[in-house]
């Protein structure tokens, strides 16, 4: 099935997204807060689901992998130190008809804002452009006169690398090795836009990977770790010409990267955009931490008795991008029993409810306990199961289709004779009976 056009499939997926509990404005009932969202029930999970799968295969299944979690608020010498408070910036020009200010980078920024003067027959003028730091900063402190500034974290990394001797000296790992961490980053982006994509408060899922200081063994790693975040990130259901890997031009790199690609999806809104990045960041980062602390971050190979600064081999991901991609990736219309549906193709493992259970028909008391009955089974043993006994049942499917469950139960009166029940699959919409003993077996495979 065709998927809609450009414009209206983000409108419908933000619509969808509200309406169903998945994502909120942040603030709405005080009018909102411009690239800060909430997460409903449904969305909450989602999200879940996609930081335990990256947990899952970035750091769990590895013996060479620890997990960690540092602190969102981190001193100012911290970013002095990964050169953030310096080079972390956007170049900014502002509308000199209504003050407005916009990337100088974004040519699309520029000819939206543009286009809305047009309209009202005015000619456009812009300031010079000039840069702006994207570091969000705040005060901790009891007394204005002893507030001392800090910074919420413009990217997660380096909580992990102002660790690394703690991570050594408490786990003694031997190179290489990696530190993993999911948590929240906060940028005071120019222009947020186009619902998830840019926000000012965000989630990323990262790994550092630490290895000996050596090109071969960087380019051998690089490339590892590139195509392992690939394949992580056509599991979580992309198909494959949704997803490219881009090489960063020089101009295009952080100032920590020696070299830089992005994982990108083909977004219906903008084209190809950024759903995550693998750097190669040398020693940048630790070598810098060292200098600023004072404090000696080298390794000591015990086999080449050599001591050296590591470099760092970076995967870093968007959740929130992850959510937005699976959302317009999964977001389907089709025509089913005559009727146009929509609904969500999200991978069972990724989707916030697992199975619903429904009794056919509410007012048989009989059909509503067996339903019960099989739904407290289910739901011990999956977890993310759903109970509805509310409209007609074609409603029912058509309300879990939205949301992307993968399976409805239904009990009916052959329940009550055979001990079988419907399992509805939500793509294909055909059913299979399936005796009740052997549902969980049957639907918990492919949803863990
Ligand atoms: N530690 C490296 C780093 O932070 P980045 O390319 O700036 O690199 C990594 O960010 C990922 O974080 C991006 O690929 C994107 O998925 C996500 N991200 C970055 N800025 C974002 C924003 N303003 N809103 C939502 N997600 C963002």
């Amino acid at each position: 099935m065709k998927k809609d056009n450009e414009e209206t499939l983000l409108d419908k997926i933000t619509s969808l997204a509200k309406r169903r509990g998945f994502i909120y404005q942040g603030s709405e009932i005080y009018g909102g807060l411009a690239g800060i969202y909430d997460y409903g029930p449904l969305g909450v999970e989602l999200r879940h689901n996609i930081k335990q799968h990256f947990w899952k295969k970035f750091i769990i299944d590895r013996e060479d992998v620890y997990g960690m979690s540092a602190a969102i608020l981190m001193p100012k010498r911290v970013w002095e130190a990964s050169g953030h408070t310096e080079l972390f910036t956007d170049p900014l020009v502002e509308c000199k008809l209504c003050n407005e200010r916009v990337r100088a980078d974004q040519p699309e920024e520029i000819s939206d804002h543009e286009e809305s003067h047009k309209k009202e027959k005015k000619k456009n003028e812009w300031s010079e452009p000039h840069v702006f730091n994207l570091l969000v900063e705040t005060k901790l402190g009891a007394s204005q006169k002893s507030a001392t500034p800090v910074y919420l974290r413009g990217e997660i990394t380096q909580g992990v690398h102002v660790n690394f001797k703690n991570v050594l000296d408490s786990m003694h790992p031997k190179l290489p090795f990696g530190i993993g961490q999911i948590g929240k980053a906060f940028r005071n982006e120019i222009t947020p836009r186009d619902f998830l994509f840019r926000q000012r408060e965000f989630e990323q899922m990262e790994l550092q990977y630490y290895i000996k200081p050596d090109e071969q063994i960087g380019k051998e790693t690089f490339d590892i770790w590139k195509h392992h975040s690939l394949e992580w990130y056509y599991s979580l259901g992309f198909s494959k010409d949704s997803l490219r890997l881009r090489q960063h031009g020089p101009d295009e790199r952080a100032h920590y990267a020696k070299d830089a690609w992005d994982i990108e999806y083909n977004t219906p809104f903008a084209g190809w955009k950024e759903a995550w990045g693998i750097h190669h960041r040398g020693d940048w980062d630790l070598k810098r931490h060292s200098e600023y602390s004072g404090v000696d971050l080298s390794y000591y190979d015990e086999e080449t008795k050599e001591r050296f600064i590591p470099w760092d081999i970076e995967c870093s991901g968007g959740v929130d991008r992850a959510v937005l991609f699976l959302l317009l990736e999964s977001y389907t219309e089709d025509e089913m029993n005559g009727e146009l549906r929509a609904y969500l193709k999200l991978h069972p493992r990724i989707a916030p409810v697992k199975v619903a259970v429904f009794p056919l028909l509410k007012n048989k008391p009989e059909l509503v306990a067996k339903a019960r009955n099989i739904y407290s089974d289910l739901k011990s043993k999956i977890g993310a199961v759903e109970f509805d006994d509310n409209g007609n049942i074609g409603k029912r499917y058509r309300r879990q289709d939205e949301i992307g469950t993968p399976y409805c139960v239904t009990v009916d009166f052959k329940t009550m004779e055979d001990d079988t029940v419907t399992v509805r699959d939500r793509d294909s919409g055909e059913q299979e009976r399936v005796a009740v003993s052997d549902v969980v077996s049957r639907l918990l495979p492919s949803v863990s």
